[in-house]
């Protein structure tokens, strides 16, 4: 069983290869996708280190003269996928992006291929990455802090990764759609609309979408005009981990000028993190930054405590109070969202579901951190998500059946680098 899925884990991944980048899956996401590339280098990285580089390199053509990374690469036009090119209306140079980012997963996984390999190709290559990782972080750092809290600021759902989380709900409450053009959505034409988005919803991505248009896409005029401008525990803790490995690499690489700058990132984001803990819950959450509103619902997010190098007894105790009490509640772990709130739904997207990537990073940190036996339940259960759902994009924590798109890149990705019973096999040989 687990050698015919690493197979096709591994067919997968060719499928979705259209010329050094990867698709996440066909017709529902026709283009590169950034933290979706970085998952598919770190499965790359497991049969061939050269194709791992080189989908980080090409994800990094599209980097913006600001540092900012996009959360899609348009690198052709595809008509199945709405909203496209000439709805985000950026600049077209080399070719068009979104007008946003994504979780900066990208300079762990350029330390993972780094310290696979000691060859000089391997070492120039993460040098000739780490000025733009430098410039990517220090965009997060300039543009996505504006109360100098030592969090990230996200300025639409889609740049969380998280699109449609329940923590949403409020602060895209105050968005108004009274001027969205007309459109017509694909996402539901390839996929259950009871796995996606309401409509309500989307109109109100198309709303903040259309602001940051008239923005230009300015850095700054942004985060001024967008409605939605809120603090995400995911993206800054998935950003402080980042930055401890960016740390490793410009000591290791010879960019000692660069030290003190990332240090500072991360004294600031480990004291940014205490902002978005609410007390009530006693677990990590979003603030609104317009409101000041804090989430009130355990999402997955709560999880990287342990992989952003957080260790407080204070905040790990109850966490794992949190994942117990929901281990006993669910099937599967780790559900996106708390199965006792309200908010919870086992197949709406982001709203309960799990996502095998947000598995791998969880218990990466997990193991990491020497709770073993948590970080193996999470890894199991992904096992037998996958042996009876295949490479779906995401599963129901109650019943393991797979929802959202098919022959999915970054769940063959982290089932390859991660969950397959195979590493265990040729460890112990
Ligand atoms: C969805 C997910 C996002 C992912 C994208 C492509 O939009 O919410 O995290 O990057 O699909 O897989």
């Amino acid at each position: 069983m687990g050698a015919d899925l690493d197979a096709l884990a591994h067919s997968i991944l060719k499928e979705n290869d259209l010329g050094g980048y990867t698709i996440p899956t066909k017709g529902l996401y026709p283009y590169q996708w950034n933290w979706d590339s970085v998952f598919v280098a770190i499965g790359f990285a497991t049969f061939d280190l050269d194709r791992a580089w080189q989908e980080i390199e090409n994800l990094f053509e599209g980097q913006w003269d600001d540092g900012m990374l996009p959360h899609i690469l348009f690198r052709k036009n595809d008509p199945s996928y709405f909203p496209g090119p000439g709805v985000w209306g950026t600049k077209s140079d080399p070719f068009p992006t979104s007008g946003h980012s994504q979780p900066p997963v990208a300079a762990t996984a350029v330390r993972d291929l780094f310290e696979q390999s000691s060859a000089p190709e391997n070492v120039s290559r993460a040098k000739t990455l780490f000025p733009k990782l430098m410039a990517w972080h220090r965009w997060w750092a300039t543009y996505r802090d504006p109360k100098g809290h030592g969090t990230v600021a996200i300025v639409h759902p889609w740049e969380s990764g998280r699109d449609n989380l329940p923590d949403w709900d409020e602060p895209l409450s105050n968005v108004d759609t009274t001027g969205v053009p007309e459109y017509t959505r694909k996402d539901t034409a390839h996929v259950d609309p009871e796995m996606r988005p309401l409509k309500q919803d989307y109109d109100r991505y198309m709303a903040i979408l259309t602001i940051g248009k008239a923005c230009g896409w300015d850095a700054t005029e942004v985060v001024e005009k967008t409605p939605f401008l809120v603090a995400d525990p995911a993206i800054t803790m998935i950003l402080l981990r980042a930055n401890r490995d960016l740390l490793v690499l410009a000591e290791k690489l010879g960019f000692q000028k660069d030290k003190a700058e990332i240090e500072g990132w991360i004294a600031k984001q480990e004291r940014g993190m205490e902002t978005l803990w609410n007390p009530e819950i006693q677990a990590y959450v979003t603030r609104n930054l317009r409101t000041d509103v804090l989430g009130a619902g355990v999402s997955s997010a709560s999880f990287l405590a342990s992989y952003a190098g957080l260790s407080d007894p204070k905040v790990i105790e109850p966490l794992n109070a949190h994942f117990d009490r929901i281990a006993g509640k669910v099937e599967f772990m780790l559900p996106s969202y708390d199965p006792d709130h309200a908010g919870f739904e086992h197949k709406r997207y982001w709203r309960g579901p799990i996502w095998a990537v947000v598995n791998y990073l969880a218990a990466r940190g997990m193991t990491e951190a020497g709770d073993v036996a948590r970080a193996e339940k999470i890894r199991q259960d992904t096992v037998s998500l996958v042996e009876r759902s295949g490479f779906a994009e995401y599963f129901s924590p109650e019943d393991g059946s797979g929802a959202g798109g098919n022959s999915f890149s970054w769940t063959a990705a982290v089932w390859l680098a991660w969950a397959t019973p195979s590493l265990a096999v040729n460890k112990a040989a």
